[in-house]
């Protein structure tokens, strides 16, 4: 006997996570699979398209097999399939909707197109209740924006990242700083690892130069923090003579300092946002920031976007960071959420394509 709720399967392929999930419409993950790509890219040292595109490939069929199998339904027992089309590496996104075509030709059920960041901007919402106008704040691997969500699929772009992604900056900066070659940074993310390292060393131990402090905007810039780290790294490793393979001593300092100048940028643009939702009346007195996406899961950062927040009377969300990186939960979700508004399902398979920019 299948589910009487609503049920929809999300897949997600637009970067390096090959996800796939059952979701319900009170917000139950029925099934939840994923392959990640991540140490094959950290060895790589970054993600090669193509490599990306084969290894969905290669794992697609079992990942959605997977997730329906553990919300043990068929496909008949759905209502949609969600799948991501916008934004991403357009090889990745290709096959996860290539795929999605394939199960709807199959199938008969519509699919619903889902955009990424709006997917991770909502995914807070299917395990506690934030209502429609709020704040969201997204740092990832792919991106770093600033907007008002006004409904499901109804969003005020405040600001976004006008150079390399924060992810970005924390994963070439690990990568400079070898941190793989540390046994406790084994299998991490090179965020993760910088805050692994962070937690032992000062944050003021070196000044990084402050960015964008002279523009009246909401926008990102992280090349500036990305080339400063660089630059102090190699200028580090020839002041305490480190040898080409192994880490310099000086990298728990370098970490914190680099974390610290990453949450001052993020804190100022927060504090700009705020300040322009109070002049223009967009949020109401009983505010919520939301703050998701890979970076965002890292605590050192929530803890200082806490502060910010609570000089502004504001309400910091963050979902669990199993929800805040990249899987299939996230889109079935959205897909849901748009299901029950009546929105967003297609049936015309021929025209849906990616929209990679
Ligand atoms: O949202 P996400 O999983 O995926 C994409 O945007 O594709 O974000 C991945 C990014 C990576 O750059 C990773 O280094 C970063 O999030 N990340 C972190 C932490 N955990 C993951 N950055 C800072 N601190 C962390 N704890
Ligand atoms: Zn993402």
């Amino acid at each position: 006997e299948g589910s009487f709720r609503p049920l929809v399967l999300g897949i997600e392929t637009s970067c390096d996570d090959t996800g796939a999930a059952v979701v319900d419409d009170h917000g139950n993950v029925v099934g939840d699979a994923l392959n990640s790509q991540t140490k094959t890219h950290v060895e790589l040292g970054g993600i090669i398209p193509p490599i990306a595109r084969d290894l969905h490939q290669k794992n697609i069929d079992s990942v959605v097999t997977q997730a329906l199998e553990l919300a043990i339904v068929n496909l008949q027992d759905l209502d949609a399939i969600a799948v991501t089309v916008k934004p991403g590496l357009a090889l990745s996104l290709r096959v996860g909707l290539q795929h999605a075509k394939m199960l709807a030709q199959q199938s008969g059920l519509p699919l619903i197109p889902i955009h990424h960041m709006e997917a991770h901007a909502l995914t807070t919402r299917m395990i506690e209740r934030v209502d429609f106008p709020f704040l969201v704040l997204l740092a990832s691997g792919g991106h770093c924006l600033l907007a008002v969500a006004r409904d499901v699929s109804d969003f005020l772009l405040l600001g976004t990242g006008l150079d390399d992604s924060p992810g970005d900056a924390f994963d070439k900066t690990a990568r400079q700083l070898k941190l793989k070659n540390l046994p406790e940074c084994e299998g991490l993310s090179g965020g993760a690892a910088i805050e692994l390292l962070a937690k032992g060393g000062n944050p003021r131990a070196f000044p990084f130069p402050q960015v964008m402090t002279q523009l009246p905007d909401c926008h990102f810039s992280f090349s500036g923090v990305k080339f400063a780290a660089k630059k102090l790294i190699e200028a580090e490793e020839a002041r305490l003579n480190t040898s080409p393979s192994s880490v310099v001593s000086s990298a728990p300092d370098i970490c914190a300092s680099f974390q610290y100048a990453v949450l001052h940028h993020i804190a100022r643009r927060l504090q700009r946002a705020f300040l322009f939702c109070e002049l223009t009346n967009l949020l109401p007195k009983d505010k919520t920031l939301v703050v998701s996406g890979g970076v965002a899961s890292n605590s050192y950062l929530r803890s200082g976007l806490q502060q910010v927040c609570e000089m502004n009377s504001c309400n910091l969300v963050c979902p669990p960071p199993h929800l805040c990186t990249d899987n299939g939960i996230m889109i079935a979700w959205n897909g849901m959420e748009k299901l029950l508004q009546g929105t967003g399902c297609t049936h015309d398979l021929e025209t849906l394509d990616i929209e990679p920019r």
